[in-house]
C-alpha cells in the first residue's frame, strides 16, 4: 500500500476526511501523540488499525470527537462530573471512561461496555473529525510496543506502507499520552498518568481520584510475544498497561537515587561502556521541569535508536505530579531494569 503524505490545507483535509469515510486509516497530530485514525464506528476500519499497528485486539481505542454533542453518539450517561471535567480541560490531554452506548462496535472497545474519549488540542485534528463527519479511534501511531510517535516522520518510520495517509502537521506540543481517568464509578479513577495531574483533576472535581495501583507496578515477567505475564495483584484496569510497551531498540537503565550520585553512577557507567566500544546515550532531565521531559522522551528514545547506541543510561525523576506519567513511560521502556544508586 502506498502511504500518502498529506499536509494541512483545506485539500489534504478533506482528502483525509475522504479516506475516514472510506474506512482507511489516517495517521494525525493531536497535542499529545500522533494518532492513528479510523472511523470509530466502523468495526472493519477499527480492526485495520489493529492489523497496521499489530496490536492484540482486547487492548482497546480512545475515541475522538471534536464537540460535546457528539459524546452524546457514543454514551447515555453524562454525570456532572463528566461536566466538570468537560469544562475544565477539553479540548486537551484529558481521555474520560465511559459507559458505552451499545452502537458503538465492540471492536472499538476491545469488547468491553465502556469507551474511552477525548477531544483533542490541535486544530487539525478537530477539522479532520469535523470533515470526516464521525468520531476517530485513535491509538497512537506507533507499531505496538514502539516508542509513541511525537512527529510525522516517527509515523512514517513505522507505519508507511501499513496505512493510507499521514497527514504532516505541527509536532506534538505534550509529547506523552493522554491522562486517562475511569468515570464509570462514584470515585474517579486514574488509570494511565499524563501532565493533567491527579492534584488538576481533583481540584477540578473537588473531591480526591484515586490512582490504578499498577501504573508504577513492575510486572513480574516479559513474554517473549510482548505480553506481559503478571503476578495475582497485577490487574489493571486500563487493558494497555499490561502489554510491553514504549520500548527503546537500545538496552536501557534507569539510574534511582539522590541526583548527584546518580550523576556520578552514569558518568562510571559511560566510562566503563564506552570502554568495551559501547555507544551510550545519556538522558538526564531537569526535575524542577517534568514537562519538558514528557515533551522529550518519546523523541529522544527514537533519536538514540536511529544513532544506533547501544545502552541508554537515564537519571529517574520524582514520581509526582507530571514526574509521575514520565516515569510510568520511562520504566515499561526500560522494561523495569532499574539501578538502585546509594
Ligand atoms: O494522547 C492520547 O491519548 C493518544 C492520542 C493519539 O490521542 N492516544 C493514545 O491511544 O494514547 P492508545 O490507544 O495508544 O492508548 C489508549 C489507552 C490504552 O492504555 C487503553 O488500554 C486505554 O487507553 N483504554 C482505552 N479504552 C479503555 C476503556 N474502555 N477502559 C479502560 N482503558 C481503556
Ligand atoms: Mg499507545
Amino acid at each position: 500500500m502506498e502511504t500518502r503524505i498529506l499536509g494541512i490545507s483545506e485539500k489534504d483535509i478533506q482528502v483525509a476526511a475522504d479516506i475516514l469515510k472510506t474506512g482507511g486509516l489516517v495517521g494525525f497530530p493531536t497535542e499529545t501523540v500522533y494518532g492513528l485514525g479510523a472511523n470509530a464506528m466502523d468495526s472493519e476500519a477499527v480492526g485495520k488499525v489493529y492489523a497496521a499497528k499489530g496490536r492484540p485486539s482486547d487492548n482497546p481505542m480512545i475515541v475522538h470527537i471534536a464537540g460535546e454533542k457528539e459524546m452524546e453518539r457514543l454514551t447515555d450517561v453524562i454525570t456532572p462530573d463528566m461536566k466538570r471535567l468537560m469544562e475544565a480541560f477539553w479540548p486537551g490531554p484529558l481521555t474520560m471512561v465511559v459507559p458505552a452506548r451499545p452502537e458503538v462496535p465492540r471492536v472499538t472497545t476491545g469488547g468491553l461496555d465502556t469507551v474511552a474519549v477525548r477531544m483533542p488540542d490541535s486544530s487539525t485534528a478537530l477539522e479532520l473529525i469535523r470533515e470526516a463527519g464521525c468520531p476517530l479511534a485513535g491509538p497512537s501511531a506507533n507499531l505496538s510496543g514502539h516508542p509513541s510517535p511525537t512527529t510525522a516522520a516517527h509515523v512514517y518510520d513505522d507505519l508507511h506502507g501499513r496505512i493510507d495517509a499521514i497527514i504532516q502537521g505541527e509536532p506534538c506540543k505534550v509529547g506523552i499520552e493522554s491522562t486517562v481517568i475511569d468515570m464509570t464509578s462514584d470515585k474517579p479513577m486514574i488509570l494511565r498518568p499524563g501532565i493533567i495531574t491527579p492534584e488538576e483533576l481533583s481540584t477540578a472535581l473537588g473531591k480526591d481520584v484515586g490512582i490504578d495501583p499498577a501504573i508504577l507496578k513492575k510486572p513480574e515477567i516479559v513474554k517473549g510475544d510482548g505480553l506481559l505475564e503478571t503476578g495475582e495483584d497485577f490487574k489493571p484496569k486500563s487493558p494497555g498497561m499490561k502489554y510491553k510497551h514504549y520500548a527503546p531498540k537500545a538496552e536501557m537503565i534507569i539510574f534511582k537515587g539522590d541526583p548527584e550520585k546518580v550523576r556520578l553512577a552514569i558518568a562510571e557507567e559511560k566510562l566503563l561502556r564506552t570502554g568495551y566500544g559501547q555507544k551510550v546515550g545519556i538522558i538526564i532531565y531537569d526535575n524542577d521541569n517534568p514537562k519538558e521531559a514528557a515533551h522529550r522522551f518519546f523523541a529522544q528514545l527514537r533519536a538514540f535508536d536511529k544513532s544506533g547506541v547501544d545502552v541508554i543510561m537515564a537519571a529517574a525523576l520524582e514520581e509526582d505530579g507530571v514526574g509521575l506519567a514520565v516515569m510510568n513511560r520511562m520504566f515499561k521502556s526500560a522494561g523495569y531494569n532499574i539501578r538502585e544508586v546509594k
